[in-house]
C-alpha cells in the first residue's frame, strides 16, 4: 500500500475525533451539519463527499520527508483541513453556490444563518486541534505553528475580500489575479508545507523552500481550478460548471479574455452572463486563447513549485509521494 493510502484513514479518524468535540447534549443537530459537510453523514456521504484531503496529506508528507515521525503531527493535519472546510462553507455562501463535492451545500440545506454558524464552528475547531500538538512538541514550536496558521487565516480572508470585491470591478488585469489567489488559496497550501517542515525539524531556510513550494503549487492549483470552473466536467469537479461565469468571477481565463478586448470582453461589459449563455461565452473565451493562456500560466507556476521542491530536498518515500501528489493535483480532469 502506498504512503498516501496509509495516511488517509489516519487523517480521517483524527478529523472525526476533533469534530466530535462539538457533539454535546442538546446540539446534536449542529454536530450533524459539520459531519454532513465533512462527508461522513447524510445523503451522498462517502469518499467522494469528503474531498481530496490534499492539505493534511501535504502536512504529513512534508513532516515525513524531513525524516521525522508524522504521527505526532496529526493534530496539525486536522487543523489545516478544518480551516479549509470552514473556508469552503463560508465561500459557498459568498459565491452563492448550491453544490460542493457533488452535494447540496450546507447553507442551501440549513439556511444562511446556520450555514454561517457551521463555518464558525469548523474555524474554532481548527484552532483547538492545533493546541493538541502540545502532546508531541515544545510550547515554542506549538506557538510558532499557531502563528503560521493564524496569519494564514488572515491572508485567506484578505484573498476572499479581493475575490468578492473584484466581482463589481471593470478595471482589472491578469496582474490583479495573483495577489487574490495568493491569499484565498495559496496561503493555506503554503502554510501546510511550512508547518510540515517546522514539525519535521527543518531549519529556517528549508522551511522557506517548503513554503515556497506550497505557495506556487497553490497558485497553479487555483489557476487549474479556474479552468475547470469553466470547462470542467461537473461530474468530476462536484461543482456547477456555469457558476463562475454567471457570478461574474474574475477568474484567470476571464481576465485573459478581458485583456484581449475582443468579442468576449464586449459581451462581458454588456452585463451579467445568463446561465443559458454560458456555453457560448466559454466558446468565445476559448477562441480568444484565454484557456491556453491560463494553462500556460498554471504550467509556469508548477515549474516554480517544482524548483522550490528540489531546493527543499524532500527525502524517502514521503518525498516521492509529495511529488506525485503535486503532479496529480495539477492534472485534475478537465
Ligand atoms: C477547493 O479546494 C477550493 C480551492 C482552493 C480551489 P479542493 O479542490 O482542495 O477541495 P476538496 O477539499 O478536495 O473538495
Ligand atoms: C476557493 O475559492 C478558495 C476558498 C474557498 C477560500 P473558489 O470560490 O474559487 O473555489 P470553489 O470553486 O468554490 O471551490
Ligand atoms: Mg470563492
Ligand atoms: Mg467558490
Amino acid at each position: 500500500m502506498n504512503m498516501i493510502s496509509r495516511l488517509l484513514p489516519k487523517i480521517e479518524s483524527e478529523l472525526q475525533n476533533q469534530v466530535a468535540r462539538l457533539d454535546q447534549p442538546g446540539t446534536h443537530h449542529f454536530h450533524e451539519m459539520l459531519t454532513y459537510h465533512m462527508g461522513w453523514t447524510g445523503e451522498g456521504a462517502g469518499p467522494e463527499a469528503t474531498g481530496k484531503r490534499i492539505r493534511p496529506l501535504m502536512v504529513l508528507l512534508c513532516v515525513a520527508s524531513c525524516g521525522a515521525d508524522w504521527q505526532s503531527a496529526l493534530p496539525a493535519a486536522a487543523a489545516v483541513e478544518l480551516v479549509h472546510n470552514f473556508s469552503l462553507v463560508h465561500d459557498d455562501i459568498e459565491d452563492n453556490s448550491d453544490k460542493r463535492r457533488g452535494r447540496t451545500t450546507v447553507w442551501k440545506k440549513w439556511g444562511l444563518a446556520q450555514g454561517t454558524n457551521a463555518g464558525d464552528g469548523l474555524f474554532v475547531l481548527s484552532n483547538l486541534a492545533l493546541t493538541d500538538l502540545e502532546a508531541g512538541y515544545s510550547p515554542a514550536i506549538v506557538l510558532r505553528a499557531a502563528k503560521i496558521l493564524h496569519a494564514t487565516c488572515l491572508d485567506l480572508t484578505r484573498g476572499q475580500f479581493l475575490d468578492i470585491s473584484y466581482e463589481d470591478r471593470t478595471d482589472l488585469s491578469v496582474d490583479d489575479y495573483w495577489p487574490m489567489v495568493s491569499g484565498k488559496t495559496a496561503a493555506l497550501i503554503a502554510a501546510c508545507c511550512q508547518l510540515g517542515a517546522l514539525l519535521g525539524g527543518a531549519d529556517d531556510a528549508q522551511q522557506e523552500a517548503y513554503r515556497a513550494f506550497g505557495h506556487y503549487l497553490g497558485l497553479a492549483f487555483q489557476a487549474q481550478d479556474d479552468i475547470l470552473g469553466i470547462w470542467g466536467d461537473e461530474a468530476l469537479t462536484g461543482k456547477s460548471a456555469a457558476s463562475d461565469l454567471v457570478e461574474g468571477k474574475k477568474s484567470l481565463p476571464v481576465l485573459y479574455g478581458l485583456e484581449n478586448n475582443g468579442a468576449f470582453a464586449k459581451r462581458w461589459r454588456q452585463g451579467p452572463i445568463r446561465a443559458e449563455e454560458v456555453q457560448r461565452v466559454a466558446a468565445l473565451l476559448e477562441a480568444e486563447s484565454a484557456r491556453t493562456s491560463a494553462q500556460d500560466a498554471a504550467r509556469q507556476m508548477t515549474d516554480l513549485a517544482l524548483e522550490n521542491l528540489r531546493v527543499a530536498n524532500p527525502q524517502g518515500e514521503a518525498g516521492a509521494s509529495l511529488k506525485s501528489l503535486a503532479d496529480k493535483l495539477l492534472q485534475r480532469g478537465a
